[in-house]
């Protein structure tokens, strides 16, 4: 039977219930957690008389014991223990006798793993940041090699109007960021400190929550124990920032997919970063970003799972919670892994430069441009000039050449007021730099970008 049933039940548990019930193995996961909440509470406890001082000690040295037989994996995990609170309890038990007994005082399991885990949340909420700022990094580097590489920018997947390679890259800077930003606010957000709530109420007993809290480097303390034992809002915080994290991971996944096939041949994906058929010898697959793609949407999963979990809770814990941590941890294993693998496989592929300037050749993506001129140049309402626009295309389609290569001649014949100049304005790179508006896609505004993802970046 295991020690948490020992008040009011008297038989043991059914072997059937101590599977179903326990937690043991997934919530292993937050071991350090419960040891460094443990340390930072029997402290409390001993400054404000609670406990003596050779409790304390005994306590602590008792937990770095159990800290170290985890780490060198010569601890017994066992689901009798139910949870690793009442695992690390049990084995602290044993290590030290009587004296363990006083941990609990002034807290429950409830405030307990509320601490746990938001304790994890943090952590890693700091974690994927730093990650993610090195794929930034890797990200920039790219950037500032391939300012003059033209491809065709697209909207519908069907070419729209010329950009450089930079400038669509920094599109994914610009979400990552916002990503980053995410985590970071989630962290400031939820940096307050849930230990001494106890079951629901508070305790009776004089504790110090500030003081805990300064030890376990919390920015403040929580201000309603009921909500803080019901709240997890820090953990819903986590699963839906990796949502949106992996869907932007998704999104460029799936451009490195068209782009590595060979109707794009855009970026051919590394060999250490690529995979093989296992029956095509010819094959060169993209599995990694197509994993990135699959992986996003057990991330979703994760997220809808623990907002329905907890749509109907009472206040303040119910036994559903211990649904919160699998899709959590598995949200952030998934995420870190991600980001990892999806900063290597771009640091390593290969970029076609002249694979993206041949495709901008096809689609006449300066025809805008050709509008633009008969609305400025010779008069046109921009409809007629639209109009007009789509007729010379067909014409150019037919001759089997993009308009940006028509000969002078041949656009007068639609419009005699055309002049040379047109030429020009129809070249790719000028129809690109053109585009030179706040956040446009010119050359002199792609840099400013890039500087401007350079300073954030160093500051
Ligand atoms: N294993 C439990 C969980 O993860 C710990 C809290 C249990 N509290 C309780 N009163 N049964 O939610």
């Amino acid at each position: 039977m295991s020690k948490v049933a020992s008040g009011k039940i008297k038989k043991s548990s059914s072997k059937l219930l101590d599977e179903f019930n326990a937690s043991i193995m997934f919530d292993k996961e937050l071991y350090k957690e419960d040891i460094k909440g443990s340390i930072a509470h029997v402290k409390m406890l001993y400054k404000q008389g609670i406990i003596s001082n050779e409790s304390m000690r005994k306590i602590i040295d008792g937990l770095e014991v159990i800290k170290k037989e985890i780490e060198n994996g010569e601890y017994n995990f066992d689901i009798k223990d139910e949870d690793i609170h009442m695992s690390i309890e049990n084995r602290l038990t044993k290590l030290i006798g009587d004296d363990a007994k006083r941990v609990h005082t002034a807290r429950s399991r409830n405030d307990q793993v509320a601490l746990d885990f938001r304790m994890y949340v943090l952590r890693n909420f700091k974690e994927i940041s730093t990650l993610l700022l090195e794929l930034e990094k890797v990200l920039l580097d790219i950037e500032k090699e391939h300012v003059e590489t033209l491809l065709p920018g697209m909207t519908h997947l069907q070419h729209a109007q010329p950009i450089n390679f930079a400038y669509h890259l920094l599109a994914y800077s610009s979400m990552f960021k916002r990503d980053i930003e995410r985590f970071e606010s989630s962290y400031k957000r939820n940096n307050i400190s849930p230990i001494g709530c106890a079951a629901l109420a508070g305790t009776p007993y004089k504790s110090d929550r500030e003081y805990e809290a300064e030890l376990l480097g919390f920015e403040s303390v929580s201000i309603n124990c009921l909500d803080t034992v019901s709240d997890r809002d820090f953990a819903l915080e986590m699963l839906f920032n990796i949502s949106v994290l992996m869907m932007h991971i998704s999104r460029l996944s799936e451009e490195l997919i068209l782009w590595s096939s060979s109707e794009f041949s855009f970026v051919e994906l590394s060999d250490e970063y690529s995979t093989s058929s296992s029956i095509m010898p010819q094959k060169k697959n993209p599995d990694v970003p197509e994993l990135l793609r699959g992986k996003t949407g057990r991330c979703y999963g994760n997220l809808i799972s623990l907002l329905t979990v907890m749509k109907g809770l009472p206040l303040a814990y119910n036994k559903d919670m211990q649904e919160d941590k699998e899709g959590v941890f598995d949200s952030v294993k998934t995420v870190k892994i991600s980001i990892k693998i999806l900063t290597e496989a771009l640091k390593t592929m290969s970029i076609k430069a002249d694979k993206m300037q041949q495709a901008t050749k096809v689609g006449h993506l300066s025809a805008t441009d050709l509008a633009d001129y008969l609305t400025t140049k010779c008069g046109y309402t921009f409809r007629d000039a639209y109009k007009l626009t789509g007729e010379i295309v067909g014409y150019a389609d037919d001759k089997g050449k993009d308009v940006s290569e028509l000969s002078l001649k041949e656009l007068q014949k639609f419009e005699p007021n055309i002049k040379d100049d047109v030429l020009s304005i129809l070249q790719l790179k000028n129809s690109m730099n053109a585009r030179n508006s706040q956040g446009g896609t010119s050359i002199e505004q792609t840099k400013k970008q890039i500087e401007f993802f350079q300073k954030w970046l160093d500051s």
